[in-house]
């Protein structure tokens, strides 16, 4: 859309989950630089607690720039800039809610808005359980505004044997939805010999 590089955003907000949001930031800052796309991350503040919790590194350590929530001047702030696409991995009920009413309060949510205006893809890789009525209706809105929600549930049928496997298998999906090509989990190709 910008001219041969493809921009994404990758929203870190105060969810469980890290490990799929540092695998996407590897991802990024490995096989996606190598094929020429670009990822911008910005974290909540939220995000950043629980990213310090359940990660500990440092978020600036993949070598993608990283913004402040407060940052409303980025590039992906304003609809012109044409980012691709953006990824809110992992996602909050209450960045969820705010996302699907429409009520950002930060660049993460504002960031979020731009897409879809402007009809770009948005995977929300929501993690909180069991949902309310609440989280159900608000993913309605949030998929009938265009975002793809895509539940934190790793899937089992390609016989994950590690953390890293099952994390991939997730983080697969939501590149696979950004339309990034990608090799983190096997492909279904058929039942094959029952165990
Ligand atoms: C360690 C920790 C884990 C959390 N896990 C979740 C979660 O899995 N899902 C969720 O919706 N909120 C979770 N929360 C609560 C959110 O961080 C909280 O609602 C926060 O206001 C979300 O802000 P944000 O949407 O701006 O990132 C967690 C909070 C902490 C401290």
């Amino acid at each position: 859309m910008s001219g041969g590089t493809r921009r994404f955003v990758v929203g870190i907000s105060g969810a469980s989950g890290m490990p799929y949001a540092r695998r996407l930031l590897a991802w990024f800052a490995g096989p996606g630089r190598a094929r020429g796309v670009e990822a911008h991350v910005v974290a909540s503040r939220a995000g950043r607690l629980v990213w310090a919790h359940e990660i500990g590194e440092d978020l600036a350590a993949f070598g993608l720039p990283v913004h402040a929530p407060g940052d409303l001047g980025a590039p992906f702030a304003s609809g012109s800039a044409r980012f691709d696409g953006m990824a809110v991995a992992p996602c909050s009920a209450a960045a969820l809610a705010r996302i699907a009413h429409g009520t950002s309060h930060d660049l993460l949510g504002r960031a979020a808005d731009v897409m879809l205006k402007e009809r770009r893809p948005l995977v929300l890789l929501l993690r909180e359980a069991p949902y309310s009525l609440v989280h159900v209706r608000n993913m309605a809105l949030a998929i009938e505004a265009g975002a793809v929600v895509l539940p934190a549930s790793p899937g089992f049928y390609a016989r994950p044997s590690t953390l890293a496997e099952l994390v991939d298998g997730v983080v697969g999906r939501v590149l696979d939805q950004l339309g990034l090509d990608n090799d983190l989990a096997p492909r279904w190709s058929g039942m094959g010999e029952p165990r």
